[in-house]
């Protein structure tokens, strides 16, 4: 197991082990309070965020209790602008009073407006069935950030005569005296493409590659730092490197982000705000009296790679003991065009450091370190020679067959050289130790030349490099195939995370939207992606046009509305928020939006034929068999329709909700005239991905559904059992299959280890997902990855309830499926960790589920039905907060409140 997943691992237990050993009995209450604990507080998904932008913003807590049935039927939170204040119980900002309400979950604040830089500082406390209240939480914080153009003293500054070229990445530097003891300091920062700020001699924060990404032209993000334990008292210096990200893209590839509307130079635009312990205020902004001088970062191109020359380092040029007095003035700039906004979502970070675990020399001087994992990140070089030995680094997913590194697939849609790579020159002082900061590549192989001796284990090692998504799944189980399948699914996600999600690190980088809506529910199991994905969606609004349509890939710089776009990868912009309602309670994320997805919807309409969608591009990179893109597009159209009417009707906007939902039965009418024959019970000739489509966004007439679905089984059968599909049809044919009952026939697809299958990658050694069925070009793509969510649904059963949304209510099915003896698997949802944990001996099953305080179960267990006749439900589940509801399909059925339960029971031989 790598590190990460490890890592991964350990982290989800220690979360969940204080919910899961749990007594099973319920004993009266030893104390007169509610033995209830609000934990995990949040703010608009993060935890104690600084400089936020969102003025009414959403506050979470988790229940904890060692009871079962324990809900909280009030709440009270408190919100004050100190903590003295809130110690005393008094809330100048919010005092909810006692809120009857079992709403523990984005609850938006609404207190007294709340100023820039306003620092809150809240705990909440709840009241349970019998009305004894909670103790409250501990306190939890969230600082506003800079809400006005106003509050922004700061200049933004470029480097003079910095216009021609791609001159070595600029230091900007400000030195300052602070003459009286300081009590808090916030810097605020935007640098694009990147920023890299120290203060005193230290790098501020843990972020790299910062801010995320976005179309700059429209909006940029800013940053806020505590940097209160940075400063000294008198000489001071600040001193922030810029690379060139996004913002000043030169490498010319198919995408033309090198002639995107915004590309400049770099420029920074920051404020250091000091407040002193006798309550006197001073701010450094950056403005004309910064100064500038080029780093050693002598070149920084995304695709490209980084050079860094080490004989060219400045000593001292991050603290105040150097002069910077023969270094030039900037000048102060327009900036970027777009709004300033908070970066509301986990930062860039290094998540972790792999070593290699082989290398090899395939040709003399010419050393390739193998991570045996393909990853997004960087390499650390270390090593020691004389000045100016350069060391070169290359990175590749591929080898060639002498063993030399292969770029040849994802280099192809770049023009610029050399691609994905680093150079190192060496100053000669000992050994030097040295990592690239703005740039990433995806790799497993590191292909090094100019060493200046034999490397040996420390020379290179592997920095894995992605958004710090928080793992909220754990999925195990006895098939070792599955397992595999799940690591590659996690890596490739999260290689895939980048400020937005990608469709490959190496190749594109580019946010293709219809990957991350096939990924999204994998996302949203596996990963922490809310407040990720929120910042995503608001990148669609910034591109989208008047006319409603989207492009392709977001961000972009003007490509993608041409090609590479159309409704099955579009309706990103309707599906995640839609996920985000379902999965984590988010209606905000709807209303904000909402007049966005109607124009999306009637720019489709405009285009439309007779009710059928023609636009767009159709199932990608399928096995064998093609399907006409028109069935798919106005599947999602269908689809998309449906989720504006049912978004207009939660809005009260009942005309539009009438209005979308006539529309969406003509679209459904329209796609069975158009592609359901009635004699063959066929969709558009049968292929998988026209049965499936159809099944899955439920365009079938109910009268059909049984045929359609054993004549796309049969069709599946007749194949092998293998799927026959691109990135779309392999979502609808595990959704579509399991919603109808043939979990099993995705089982046998799934555990496939010939070709068409993700089986078949792993055979050949994929550590992440690939692009292609036939292992064809990139070799770390997340479009495949939904299997990760079925093994959630199908295998360990936890599901979304059709009558509640994020989890307040969990539907935990676990299916008995081919040789699969046990299953462990939890899913950290809003309000805690739920757990369905189950294993078959011989004919004994037993089943171990957690469901979170404050939420409720329905759990299917499944029963030998002779034996449940004659016993009753009592073997299965005796005692309290369980409830027998009903037989069905061979599961007994209960209704379950929260706390940790086991059920065994008897199964048909
Ligand atoms: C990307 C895909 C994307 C597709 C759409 C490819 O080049 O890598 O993942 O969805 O283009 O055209």
């Amino acid at each position: 197991m790598t590190q990460l997943a490890t890592m991964l691992l350990i982290q989800i237990s220690a979360v969940s082990a204080t919910v899961l050993n749990l007594p099973t009995v319920n004993l009266p209450l030893p104390t007169l309070g509610s033995d209830m604990r609000a934990t995990d507080l949040r703010c608009e998904y993060l935890c104690e965020p600084l400089g936020i932008d969102v003025v009414q913003p959403r506050l979470s807590w988790k229940l904890q209790s060692q009871w079962r049935g324990r809900k909280q039927t009030a709440y009270q939170v408190l919100v004050a602008s100190n903590e003295e204040l809130l110690r005393d119980n008094r809330a100048d900002l919010w005092n909810t009073g006692k809120v009857t309400s079992d709403r523990s979950i984005q609850v938006a604040y609404a207190g007294r407006p709340l100023a820039s830089r306003t620092r809150c500082f809240w705990k909440v406390r709840v009241w349970d069935r019998d009305d004894k209240p909670s103790p409250f939480s501990a306190v939890a914080t969230w600082e506003m950030g800079l809400l006005e153009p106003d509050d922004w003293q700061a200049k933004w500054i470029t480097a003079p005569g910095d216009e021609d070229g791609m001159p070595p990445a600029p230091i900007f530097r400000k030195t300052f005296v602070l003459s009286k003891p300081v009590r808090q300091a916030r810097l605020y920062i935007c640098g694009l493409g990147y920023y890299e700020a120290h203060l005193n001699g230290g790098k501020v924060g843990d972020h790299v590659l910062d801010p995320a990404f976005t179309r700059y032209d429209r909006r940029a993000l800013y940053v806020t730092y505590d940097v209160t334990g940075q400063l000294k008292s008198e000489f001071n210096a600040i001193a922030v490197v810029l690379g060139n990200g996004w913002y000043d893209m030169d490498a010319e590839a198919a995408w033309n982000f090198n002639k995107a509307p915004w590309r400049a130079r770099p420029t920074l635009r920051c404020q250091l705000e000091v407040t002193f312990t006798d309550g006197t205020a001073r701010t450094i902004a950056s403005d004309g009296t910064w100064r500038v001088a080029p780093s050693p970062i002598t070149f920084n191109c995304i695709r490209q790679g980084e050079t860094y020359d080490a004989r060219r380092e400045i000593p001292g040029w991050n603290t105040a003991d150097t002069s910077d007095a023969n270094w030039s003035l900037t000048k102060v700039g327009p900036g970027p065009k777009g709004t300033l906004s908070a970066q509301m979502m986990p930062p860039i970070q290094v998540i972790g450091t792999l070593k290699p675990v082989k290398v090899a020399e395939p040709k003399p001087g010419v050393y390739v370190f193998d991570l045996g994992q393909n990853i997004a990140g960087w390499a650390r070089l270390k090593t020691s020679g004389p000045a100016g030995t350069k060391v070169v680094m290359q990175y590749a997913e591929r080898l060639n067959d002498d063993g030399t590194i292969d770029q040849k697939d994802i280099a192809v849609h770049t023009k610029s050289t050399p691609f994905q790579t680093d150079t190192y020159i060496l100053k000669g002082e000992g050994t030097e130790t040295w990592e690239p900061r703005f740039v990433y590549h995806g790799f497993q192989y590191v292909q090094v030349t100019g060493l200046p001796g034999k490397p040996d284990a420390d020379t290179i090692q592997g920095r894995i490099v992605h958004t710090a998504l928080d793992q909220a799944g754990l999925f195990e189980c006895s098939n070792d195939l599955f397992n595999k399948i799940q690591r590659c699914t996690l890596w490739a996600y999260v290689g895939n995370y980048h400020g937005y999600p990608t469709d490959c690190p190496h190749r594109e980088k580019n946010g293709w939207t219809g990957d991350a809506h096939l990924a999204a529910e994998l996302g949203l199991y596996n990963f922490d992606a809310a407040a990720a994905y929120t910042k995503w969606m608001t990148d669609f609004k910034d591109e989208q046009r008047d006319s409603g349509e989207l492009p392709g890939i977001v961000p972009t710089a003007g490509w993608g509305y041409a090609w590479g776009n159309g409704p099955a990868w579009d309706s990103a912009y309707l599906l995640i928020p839609w996920y985000m309602y379902q999965y984590r309670d988010d209606t905000r994320i709807l209303t904000e939006h909402y007049e966005r997805f109607k124009r999306y919807v009637d720019y489709l309409t405009s285009k439309a034929d007779n009710g059928i969608v023609s636009i767009g591009l159709g199932d990608w990179v399928p096995a064998k068999t093609e399907t006409p893109a028109k069935v798919t597009s106005t599947g999602y159209y269908y689809r998309d329709a449906l989720i504006v009417s049912k978004v207009a009707a939660m809005l009260g906007k009942t005309d539009d909700a009438r209005h979308y939902a006539d529309l969406a039965m003509r679209i459904r009418d329209a796609f069975n005239r158009a592609f359901f024959d009635p004699k063959t019970g066929l969709y558009a000739g049968g292929t998988q991905t026209a049965m499936s489509c159809a099944l899955y966004h439920g365009l079938v007439h109910p009268a059909e559904r049984q045929r359609v679905v054993d004549k796309l089984v049969e069709r599946i059968e007749k194949n092998d059992n293998h799927l026959d599909a691109g990135i779309l049809g392999t979502k609808y044919l595990i959704d579509a299959l399991t919603a109808n009952g043939r979990a099993d026939v995705v089982y046998k697809m799934a555990t496939k280890t010939t070709y068409p299958s993700w089986g078949h990658w792993i055979a050949q050694g994929a550590t992440t997902l690939w692009e292609q069925w036939d292992g064809g070009a990139s070799r770390n793509h997340i479009m495949f990855g939904h299997i990760s969510a079925w093994f959630y649904q199908a295998l360990a059963g936890i599901n979304l309830s059709p009558d509640a949304v994020g989890f307040k209510h969990v539907v935990i099915k676990p299916q008995l499926l081919g040789d699969v003896t046990w299953v462990r698997a939890e899913h950290e949802s809003m309000y805690g960790t739920i757990k369905s944990a189950w294993d078959v001996k011989g004919d004994r099953f037993t089943l171990k589920v957690a469901v979170p305080t404050n939420t409720t179960a329905t759990v299917y267990v499944p029963c030998d039905e002779e034996q449940f006749a004659k016993e009753g439900p009592s073997t299965i589940h005796s005692g309290d907060h369980v409830r027998f509801a009903r037989l069905e399909d061979g599961y007994v059925v209960f209704e379950v409140e929260s706390g940790t339960f086991e059920f065994h029971s008897k199964l048909s031989r």
